[in-house]
Formats: C-alpha cells, sequence, structure tokens
C-alpha cells in the first residue's frame, strides 16, 4: 500500500516526506483555505518537495463540465504530477471522460457508495477517493465501501487506483491495507500516530538507563 499526505501545509509535508513514507499529496478546497495562501504557490511549493502524484482540486464554485475541464487544464499545467481532483457528480463524469481522453489524470472525489466508484472508473478516472470516516460520522460503514469498490474493481481488472481518504484513525489505515487498498491518504497527526507505541518508548528508556548504568 502507498501513502499520500492528505494536507496542504507545507512544513507538514516535509515532515512527512522526511520520513521516507509517502510518495503522494491530496489537497482540496477546505485544505488550501486553511493555508490561506494562493493555490498555484502552494502547488508549486508541494511539487518541489514530493515527487509523486498531488491532487489539486478543482473550484468548490466550478459546477458545469466544460468550467472544470478548463480549470483541470490549468491545475494540469502547473506540474507534470498533478492529478485534478473532480467532485463525483454528473458534471464532474462528464469532464472526467474528457479529461481522460486528453490524458489528464483526475481523481474523482467524494465518493460515497460503489455504484460512484464504478461509474467514475468507467468514465476513465486515475483515482478514485472514498470517504471513510465521513461515512463512519453518518453511522455507515466507510470500510465496508471500500470492500466494495476494492472486490468489483478487481473482479473487472479496472486500472483506476483506489484512495482511501477521510481518514480518522491508525486502524482506518490498518482496514484499508488488509483490503488490498492502493492508497491511503493520511494527515499528519495520524502518520505521527501511527509511529508510537508505549512498549517501544518504555524499551527505548529501558536500553538507555542499562546503557547508562554500566558505561555512564
Ligand atoms: C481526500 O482527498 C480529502 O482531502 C480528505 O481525506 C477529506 O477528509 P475529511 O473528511 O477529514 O475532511
Amino acid at each position: 500500500m502507498k501513502l499520500f499526505i492528505d494536507t496542504a501545509n507545507i512544513e507538514e509535508i516535509q515532515k512527512a516526506n522526511d520520513l521516507g513514507v509517502i510518495c503522494g499529496v491530496t489537497t482540496n478546497p477546505s485544505l488550501i483555505a486553511k493555508e490561506g495562501r494562493d493555490f498555484k504557490e502552494v502547488i508549486k511549493e508541494i511539487a518541489e518537495i514530493v515527487d509523486g502524484p498531488i491532487s489539486g482540486e478543482v473550484k468548490a464554485t466550478t459546477t458545469q463540465a466544460e468550467d472544470m475541464v478548463i480549470e483541470a487544464r490549468e491545475i494540469a499545467k502547473i506540474h507534470k504530477n498533478m492529478v485534478v481532483k473532480i467532485p463525483m457528480c454528473e458534471e464532474g463524469l462528464k469532464a472526467v471522460k474528457i479529461l481522460s481522453q486528453e490524458g489528464i489524470s483526475t481523481n474523482v472525489t467524494l465518493v460515497f457508495s460503489a455504484t460512484q466508484a464504478l461509474l467514475a472508473a468507467i468514465a476513465g478516472a486515475t483515482y478514485v477517493s472514498p470517504f471513510l470516516g465521513r461515512l463512519d460520522d453518518i453511522s455507515a460503514s466507510g470500510i465496508d465501501l471500500v470492500a466494495d469498490i476494492m472486490q468489483i474493481f478487481n473482479q473487472y481488472g479496472f486500472e483506476t487506483e483506489v484512495i482511501c481518504a477521510s481518514i480518522r484513525h491508525p486502524i482506518h489505515v490498518i482496514e484499508c491495507a488488509r483490503l488490498g487498498a492502493d492508497i491511503a491518504t493520511v494527515p499528519y497527526q495520524i502518520i505521527m500516530q501511527m509511529i508510537q507505541h508505549p512498549l517501544t518508548d518504555i524499551g527505548v528508556e529501558k536500553f538507555i538507563k542499562d546503557y547508562q548504568k554500566v558505561f555512564g
């Protein structure tokens, strides 16, 4: 399984990249707005740090396929690793069809059902992003959705890769990995949680004490 980082914060991206565990980045309009900086400027800085797919979303206010396509072409021009995030909807699917014919990579986002994922794959999406946490929040099962999508994609040999998104805790990542999902896009804080284990801390402390007792 590959790990992407789900943030537009340059410091977090740099720190996660230094760990050698991420090979891509996903952003969304909320994450970009949180940084309060120009979209292109942020994306260019990200591209200097991470040599892998970088998802940048069309503006939240862009709702028509033709406009999404125009904007997507501009996003694709920013860097060779750009992946254009398109929201799952009728107009989004139309845009994905055109962009896939033009060889522009797409990430269909806000996927909450297997039918949506199937349609996105058929339309030619490079990636689909099922949102686990937001489904869990409404008492539906995010991980069951990933299982359905993986089964369907594997059954038909779709090349569309599954990016497990809206990850809220390390167990989400493990469950996605068990299902063979291609990618999990994970907030920085969760990468930090994945590193931690109290027995590791106790072990390191004991090694230090035992060593110092004898060698000072
Ligand atoms: C994915 O690409 C999205 O940016 C993200 O995972 C959404 O997560 P959230 O539900 O925590 O906002």
